[in-house]
């Protein structure tokens, strides 16, 4: 690749499950309100799988959108990267199922876990194998179906979940210094329990007992979680932008993981930007997790807010501890 061209994002896709769960649907579950539900996060509704959909279903689908943008067939793919936390099934991987609906061929194919950060994550894995020229084309997918792992009976975090999925191939840029310029990745596991979903696994296979206990379902410390976002929020886009000498003002668009407009709005705040450099459409699909970022990025780039040469950050946070941001210019 010549050297001047830098891994770009060519094409975006996302697929979001046609039946949508309104806060006044969940009035009807659990104790709560769309007043309550609105002011503390901002989400007014969010989509729900059918019976049939699993993760692997929205992914192909968004995958599909994101290939037909690039004007890339699926099999000049030479990986596939699905994150998630609600694959189909453990083994084998949900990027599997996926290659073989898009019809990829044998392309090389594998899951990510590293929550609502997985789809940067996976951004980052395919940015630095597209500049050592070591593959072409890479398709990055965040696809979840939340909605399986959320407790109806739990008000604190039901109302918060949605499904869906977006993608994006990343490819060589075709404009020199155009694409994906920095990324910062971090970790913490120390952090662990604030977010986590506890059975299931080797540590608590599943009995009775844990199905009972509800241990299936996603547990969160809704404050403790609330306040880390924030700070992780604001001090890795601090250091990826001082380390490129850029000024948060100057940046075109925020894309950050859609898990709180509150969230949004205080790290907004800290980093000196305004509202309208950051792009919100929490209240719409309520926190995707991996599938936020990419089905926030699609939206705003088929709706003509995101503008050639305009210099754009993603930032995600979620369980691990896992955290990430990206600069892009597009
Ligand atoms: N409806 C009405 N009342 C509620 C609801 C609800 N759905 N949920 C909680 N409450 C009540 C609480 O019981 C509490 O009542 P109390 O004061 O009588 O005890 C009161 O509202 C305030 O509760 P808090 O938890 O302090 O409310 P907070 O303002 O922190 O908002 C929220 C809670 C929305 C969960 C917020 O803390 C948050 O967004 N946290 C981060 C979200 C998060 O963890 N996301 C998961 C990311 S993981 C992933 O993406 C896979």
């Amino acid at each position: 690749m010549d050297n001047t061209k830098i891994a770009a994002i060519l094409g975006t896709g996302h697929y979001v499950p046609k039946k949508r769960l309104t806060n006044a649907d969940l009035e009807k579950i659990v104790d709560t309100s769309d007043e309550w539900i609105v002011t503390r996060t901002g989400i007014k509704e969010r989509r729900i799988a059918a019976p049939e959909e699993a993760t692997s279903d929205l992914a192909a689908e968004a995958g599909r959108r994101a290939l037909e943008a690039a004007g890339i067939k699926a099999d000049e793919l030479s990986l596939i990267i699905v994150a998630t936390v609600t694959p189909d099934t453990s083994f084998p991987s949900t990027a599997c199922l996926v290659q073989k609906k898009l019809n990829a061929g044998q392309v090389p194919a594998f899951d990510l876990a590293a929550a609502c950060s997985g789809f940067l994550y996976g951004v980052e894995l395919a940015r630095q194998m597209i500049n050592t020229g070591s593959q072409k084309y890479i398709l990055v997918i965040g696809a979840e179906v939340l909605t399986r792992i959320t407790d109806y009976e739990d008000r604190g975090s039901c109302v918060l979940f949605g499904d869906g999925a977006g993608a994006a191939v990343i490819g060589p840029g075709k404009v020199s210094g155009h694409g994906i310029i920095d990324c910062i990745m971090g970790a913490d596991g120390n952090f662990s329990e604030p977010l986590a979903l506890p059975a299931g696994g080797s540590r608590l296979p599943a009995s009775h007992e844990t199905i009972d206990a509800h241990l299936h379902y996603m547990k969160i410390q809704g404050r403790a979680v609330y306040k880390l976002a924030v700070t992780h929020i604001v001090e890795v886009v601090r250091d990826l932008l001082a380390r490129n000498q850029i000024d948060p003002k100057a940046i075109g668009m925020y894309i950050p993981h859609q898990m709180n407009l509150r969230i949004m709005e205080a790290a907004a705040d800290r980093l000196g930007i305004t509202m309208e450099q950051v792009y919100v459409n929490i209240e719409k699909y309520g926190n995707t997790s991996a599938a936020s970022i990419p089905i926030a990025l699609d939206e705003a780039v088929r709706n003509g807010q995101v503008k050639n040469g305009m210099d754009m950050v993603l930032v995600a946070f979620g369980s691990g501890l896992t955290w990430v941001a990206s600069l892009l210019r597009w």
